[in-house]
């Protein structure tokens, strides 16, 4: 356990590390190939998605905090009084300190991140912007249900999923994951999670396609990491970014494609690509409100509300056990 201050603590359940090396060469031998989004996410990946969020094409990060700011008073009316928020993977804080700005008498703030450095991050900057609240960070893997069972919280707890990270989960997952948050509720408890909405198309790919090219060099990045860790040196024009909007599964999908016939030598294994086949990086799911109320209806919960921005982007729904 670390002591950061005097109301802030830090205890490292010490989550098991995604093995890339074995992870992504599992996926690049799959027909069709693929690597899981978390792969996206290393240093520099996480610096290029913060930039990301500040994209005027990039939406929803925008639209969620409007929806934090302009309905505050009317989330915290749902949310109640006295309650122990537990926010789930909170990037560095921003959010979760702009919605404690509405919320009456929160009993304390618990993170939960597999990542120990934006962990640091968002506990210290949660505790700068409310002292005297009582903040303590938990490193570990909020999709384990293990860990959110054993969370050792008592009294009423707010569970706070943003940014709409459900949304690059498969709907299978996404539905385990709310059930497994219903499961470790007690009645009156709420659950909230930022959930990016369907809409025009063009508006979609925009925000996966920006003109200044920050979501290509956020996907690219995988091939500089694959470059860096397996010790190859696949160029830089060998594979390009590609995003667009699947109408039939309802989903952003991000690809790299490759732009020539190749193949990568990665740990003695020998791995080919056409012309224009792809890696499928990432999948982003956009709900519409009835499909999402009903997901977390099926799961148990009830009084299900949600709250837009102006512009009918983004959604943050809230439900009670
Ligand atoms: C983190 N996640 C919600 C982002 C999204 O929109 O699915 C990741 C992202 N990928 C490309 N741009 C942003």
């Amino acid at each position: 356990m670390e002591q950061m201050g005097n109301n802030t603590e830090i205890v490292d359940l010490k989550p098991k590390q995604s093995d890339f090396r074995t992870e992504v060469l599992q996926g690049l031998l799959r027909d069709p190939k693929e690597t899981h989004p978390k792969f996206l996410y290393d240093e520099r990946g996480s610096g290029l998605f913060d930039q990301i969020t500040g994209l005027e094409e990039y939406y929803p990060t925008r639209a969620e905090i409007e929806i934090l700011k302009i309905q505050g008073e009317s989330i915290a009316e749902y949310l109640g009084e006295n309650s122990l928020f537990v926010e789930l993977g909170g990037g560095n804080g921003t959010k979760g300190s702009i919605l404690l700005r509405s919320i009456r008498s929160p009993r304390g703030y618990l993170l939960v991140d597999i990542s120990m450095d934006a962990l640091k991050l968002a506990v210290r900057n949660i505790s700068s912007e409310h002292p005297g609240l009582e903040v303590k960070g938990i490193c570990a893997d909020y999709t384990d249900y293990d860990v959110m069972a054993n969370l050792g919280v008592s009294g009423k707890k707010s569970i706070v999923f943003l940014g709409s990270t459900i949304g690059n989960m498969e709907p299978e997952e996404a539905r385990r994951f709310v059930a497994n948050c219903r499961k470790v509720m007690a009645a009156g408890d709420t659950i909230t999670i930022g959930v990016d909405l369907k809409k025009d198309i063009g508006k979609l790919e925009k925000a996966y396609n920006d003109s200044r090219g920050i979501t290509a060099e956020f996907n690219e990045n995988l091939i500089e990491r694959i470059n860096r860790i397996f010790g190859c040196s696949i160029g830089k024009s060998d594979f390009i970014h590609r995003a667009f909007y699947n109408q039939q599964e309802g989903r952003i999908e991000m690809h790299l494609e490759s732009t020539r016939n190749q193949t990568l030598k990665l740990d003695g294994v020998s791995v080919k690509f056409r012309k224009g086949e792809t890696i499928h990086t990432e999948n982003s799911y956009k709900y519409s409100v009835e499909d999402f109320s009903s997901m977390l209806e099926e799961a148990g919960l009830r009084e299900v509300v949600h709250w837009t921005d102006s512009g009918a982007n983004f959604a943050l729904f809230s439900a009670k056990a």
